[in-house]
Formats: structure tokens, C-alpha cells, sequence
């Protein structure tokens, strides 16, 4: 097919050398045969009224600030959104749910799991490891349960609390999240690949007494002399390197410092552990989640401390963000392209996990990861991804959008987004599609791309523009999110049905929507911006809610409430 297309290419390219009157006509008459009814012919995806008045202002706003800025999920006067409602599988219908904590979510994989062996009728996500080029594999619920038993008991034993994570994106490092939530353990999720003093430095700074780590990302003896709280290594091993000795000490620490190796564990305990977690003792709180947020790679980073309250919030924020059809679903394949260690990563990982949609790991998630080199083998539906990533694959797609029919093809796209339509699979679309991003093993899954802006954090910007051509490059939806160091998950971020492309800002971010429900959002007067004066609100952006760590934080940055009261950068 696509090799007619190329023929009529070259015709075409031919023939339009004899341009003339006539051929102009004929163009013209095509293009309204063909065009007009994709680009006027059904309703838009959502009321255009809808995305005019995006978020709710409050009706009264002290001196010095703006209007506070909410979501339309939750009304001024009303409580902003906790948690995950959870109710136990007995429980009434009618009554209310708990807001619960991350060991809830893994509660809810391991029922769907359990489900399906006994046939009921809660759903099974997958969880799949993509290890290099071929190979995929599937990991049972059951045994990531054990692990998460053995693990948690493990560094317990050691009677240490304080759990510092430098691993790739990994089952194990969900693994160790969780098992930390079920053992009343910290964990310090430390960004993978960094300079080994900067982690040495991040571990000493965070107190780690515990670290599970990627065996040889960090020298052992250094580790062991400079960590001075650390008692305990546990090594993750590849399966390559397994043959060698991963169990030795560190010189110079005297006996202070375990050493094991996470395999091992797994292996000796397998058969005395049970797949059957702790339950939550009434009012037993989990321990906080340590992060860190790094200016750039290979920075220090400032270190911030979330509860799990924070974080359900956020992982219930993402979910209801969703109109009902659009959200994730047992159906989903979910890709994180980005790391863990990025909390609107984790919490969207979290927030699929709970819905029962299948989540594929691949340890080569990062800023800036190319996408066709990670979905080689997968086809996900949802993809997360750094805006470092999302810039590439538009810079790597755009400049071949060059031919005549693929440049048609792009035009038209771009007009049915701008009518607000997000141009579907037609007749057309087949014979003869725009030029699309090599995005999973089977094209046109892919359904919905998140990408993040991290304040400060030096992410490049993605303009309208931009947003708008990758929605055609990808043939999905793009929601494009406010992130900020002191914010479980997003801040902000814009509508799903959002496909308004604002021309000739080149450089300049694109809004990112409106608050998420889980935080409301206002602008504080600073030395050169006011809110007072007329016109839109301009001030530091401020964030207060469930999901905020310390339930206030400013971002240090100036934004705007722009008319239809989407949050944009000054
Ligand atoms: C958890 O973090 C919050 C701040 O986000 C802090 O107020 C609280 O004291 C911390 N809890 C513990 C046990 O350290």
C-alpha cells in the first residue's frame, strides 16, 4: 500500500510541475471531497464551552494573592480529594471507603490476581519486565508478593528504618516501595545513573541505614567508609552477573555494615515465606517516602519528604483526572518511559497498578529515553514520558513530514484538532496517514502520552505547537503536566480533550491546564508581579493540599490563570 502511495507521490510531485487553472480546480475540488468531511463532519470530543472556563475561582481572595484555582471535580467549600476510597471486598456498598496507602494498591494487584485463579470477577493487570530486544517477561503476582514479604523482613530484621533505593526502573524497586509500606520501613528513592559521590552524598545526607541497590553502580568500599548510618547492603544482581561474588564486606567498616544479595534472599526463603501479606494493624501508619529533586543530572538534588496521605492523594488525583471512558482500565498496557524516582512517574505507575491495567517496566527509563527504542517489543496504550523525550521524538518526526501527501495528510489532522476532534481512523487515515512516530511494536495502539514539565529542573518546554503535532505523530492523546519538587504527582495539568494549538510561540511553554483535585492552586504577589492589578493574575505559583508535602509549598516560579483559567508559566 504505502508503496502506491509513494508512486502517486512522485506522480503527483510530476504533475505538479504542469501546474495550472485546471489543476488548481481539480485540487481544490479533492480537497473538499476529501477533506471536508474530516475536518467538519462530527462533534467535537468535548463541549468547546468546556474548555472556554477550565477550572473553578474562588469567590474571595486575600490581599496580595489571586483567586484560589480548583479543579471542577472538587467545588470551592468542599474538601479536596484525600485518597483511593478503599472498601474492603465485604464491605456495605453504602459505606465509606478509607482513604488507604500504597499497600492497598498492592492489595488490589494481588486480589485481581487471586481472582482470576478463582474465577471472580476483579480483573488482572500484568506486570512485565521488557529485557532487551526480544524478550519480555511476566512476573506472577504470587511471587512478587513473596519478595515483597521477604525483602520487608529482611531489612527489618536489621532493625534499620531508613531505606535508600538506587535502582532502575525495576520490579524491584516497586517491590522494595512496597514491602516498605508493609514494614513500616522509609524509603529514599534516589535518581539512578547519577555521579557516585552526588549518591554518596544523597545517602549520607538522608541518613540511609538500608541500601538496595544495583550491584556495581556504586563502589562498595566508598559506600561502606562514607555512609557512616549505613548496617545493610542488599544487591540486586543481573542475571549476567550472578556468577560472582556479590556478598563480600566493605574494607574499613569493621563489621558494621550486611551485605546480601536480593537473589539469594529469594532463593533461600521461598519456600518458608508466605505469599499472604501483613495486614494493616488499625491505625498503623506507613512510613514516609523520601525523594529527590535534582536541578539537573548529576546535581544534588533537594530532598523532600512525602507521606503516603500526600501520595494516595495523588495516585486518586490522577485517576479521577480521567473522564470515565478514557480511564485506565484492564485493557491498558501502561509504559513508564520515565524514572520511578519522579514522583508523577510513580504515582501514574501507582494509579495504573490500581486500576487493574498491565504495566511494563523497562530499566532504560529515563529523561529523555527514545521511545521506539523501548517499545521495540511492547505495543503499550499509555505511555509516560520526560519532556526530554517527548522534544526528541517531535524533533526525530517532524523534519520528515516533508512530501506532498504526508504534508495533506499532517494539515488535515492538525484542522480536526483544532476543531477540537482528535482525528480518528478513517478510509483516508489508511491510504494515506501523516507521518507517524515509530511508537510500539504494533502501531496505533497507543492511546494517551503523559508528559511531565519539572519546575526548575530544566526540562526543555514543549510549545502548543508541539503538543499538537505529536498527538498526530503519535495518533494519541497527550496531556502535557505542571511537576514541582514539593507536589505528589502534578500540580496541574491540561485536559485530555484539550487539543487547541496557539500558533507562534515558539519557545515558550504551553499551559499546563488546571490544578489536579487533589491541590488547589493560587498566585502570590512578588517584587515584580501583582495580582491586583487588572487583567490575569500573575504571581508565584502556590500549591496547597492533600497532595502537597507539608500541605503548602511555592514553587519559586511566576505563573498566570490565563481566561479560560488554565495555569501557564509568566
Ligand atoms: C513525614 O513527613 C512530614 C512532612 O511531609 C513530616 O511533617 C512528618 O513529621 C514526617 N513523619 C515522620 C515520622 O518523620
Amino acid at each position: 500500500m504505502s508503496n502506491i502511495v509513494e508512486q502517486l507521490d512522485a506522480k503527483i510531485s510530476a504533475a505538479l510541475s504542469g501546474w495550472n487553472f485546471y489543476t488548481t480546480v481539480l485540487a481544490l475540488l479533492v480537497f473538499a471531497y476529501i477533506a471536508y468531511p474530516i475536518i467538519f463532519h462530527d462533534e467535537p470530543d468535548t463541549h468547546p464551552m468546556l474548555l472556554a472556563r477550565q477550572a473553578s475561582a474562588s469567590p474571595v481572595r486575600q490581599p496580595g494573592e489571586s483567586a484560589v484555582y480548583r479543579s471542577l471535580e472538587v467545588p470551592h467549600g468542599y474538601p479536596l480529594k484525600t485518597g483511593l476510597n478503599v472498601k474492603e471486598p465485604d464491605a456495605p456498598k453504602w459505606s465509606g471507603g478509607r482513604d488507604g496507602d500504597l499497600r492497598d494498591i498492592w492489595r488490589q494487584v494481588a486480589r485481581g490476581a487471586h481472582s482470576e485463579q478463582g474465577g471472580s470477577n476483579v480483573p488482572a493487570g500484568k506486570i512485565l519486565t521488557v529485557l532487551g530486544k526480544e524478550d519480555v517477561k511476566d512476573h506472577d503476582v504470587g511471587d512478587v508478593s513473596r519478595e515483597i514479604n521477604i525483602i520487608g523482613k529482611h531489612i527489618r530484621q536489621h532493625g534499620v528504618t531508613r531505606v535508600a533505593i538506587y535502582l532502575p526502573n525495576s520490579i524491584e524497586f516497586l517491590s522494595t516501595v512496597f514491602a516498605c509500606a508493609f514494614y513500616g520501613l522509609s524509603p529514599i528513592l534516589i535518581p539512578y545513573n547519577q555521579p557516585s559521590n552526588v549518591v554518596l552524598e544523597l545517602l549520607q545526607k538522608t541518613s540511609a541505614e538500608c541500601l538496595v541497590a544495583a550491584a556495581g553502580a556504586l563502589p562498595l568500599a566508598d559506600v561502606g567508609q562514607r555512609v557512616s548510618s549505613l548496617k545493610e547492603i542488599v544487591w540486586v544482581v543481573e542475571k549476567s552477573s550472578r556468577q560472582m561474588d556479590w556478598h563480600q564486606k566493605p574494607e574499613g567498616t569493621g563489621n558494621r555494615v550486611g551485605v546480601s544479595v536480593w537473589h539469594d534472599l529469594v532463593l533461600d526463603q521461598k519456600r518458608t515465606t508466605s505469599v499472604e501479606l501483613p495486614t494493616s494493624e488499625q491505625g498503623s501508619k506507613p512510613a514516609n517516602i523520601t525523594t529527590i529533586w535534582q536541578k539537573k543530572q548529576g546535581a544534588m538534588g533537594e530532598v523532600i519528604e512525602f507521606t503516603h496521605q500526600n501520595m494516595v492523594a495523588a495516585i486518586a488525583a490522577q485517576i479521577s483526572a480521567l473522564p470515565a471512558r478514557q480511564r485506565m482500565s484492564p485493557s491498558d498496557l501502561f509504559l513508564p518511559a520515565d524514572a520511578f524516582t519522579h514522583t508523577y512517574v510513580l504515582t501514574l505507575t501507582l494509579a495504573a497498578l490500581f486500576s487493574h491495567a498491565s504495566v511494563a517496566i523497562t530499566s532504560v527509563a529515563s529523561p529523555g529515553v527514545d521511545l521506539s527504542l523501548v517499545t521495540r517489543n511492547i505495543a503499550p496504550t499509555i505511555i509516560v514520558a520526560s519532556a526530554e523525550t517527548a522534544a526528541s521524538l517531535h524533533r526525530a518526526t517532524h523534519p520528515t513530514a516533508t512530501s506532498g501527501l504526508k504534508k495533506f495528510a499532517y494539515y488535515t489532522e492538525t484542522k480536526a484538532l483544532a476543531g477540537g476532534r482528535m482525528p480518528t481512523d478513517t478510509l483516508l487515515t489508511r491510504l494515506n496517514a501523516p507521518i507517524r512516530a515509530a511508537v510500539g511494536s504494533t502501531p496505533g495502539k497507543l492511546r494517551l502520552l503523559f508528559v511531565s514539565e519539572r519546575v526548575g529542573a530544566g526540562s526543555p518546554p514543549l510549545t502548543s505547537e508541539q503538543l499538537s503535532d505529536l498527538r498526530v505523530f503519535t495518533g494519541a492523546r497527550v496531556i502535557y503536566a505542571l511537576t514541582a519538587a514539593q507536589v505528589a504527582g502534578a500540580v496541574s495539568q491540561t485536559s485530555i480533550f484539550d487539543y487547541r494549538r496557539e500558533e507562534g510561540r515558539s519557545g515558550t511553554h504551553s499551559h499546563f491546564g488546571v490544578p489536579l483535585s487533589s491541590v488547589e492552586v493560587k498566585l502570590v504577589d512578588t517584587s515584580t508581579h501583582r495580582t491586583t492589578d487588572k487583567g490575569n493574575p500573575e504571581g508565584e505559583i502556590t500549591v496547597l493540599g492533600p497532595a502537597v508535602a507539608g500541605g503548602k509549598a511555592a514553587l519559586g516560579v511566576t505563573g498566570t490563570f490565563r481566561d479560560d483559567h488554565t495555569l501557564a508559566y509568566v
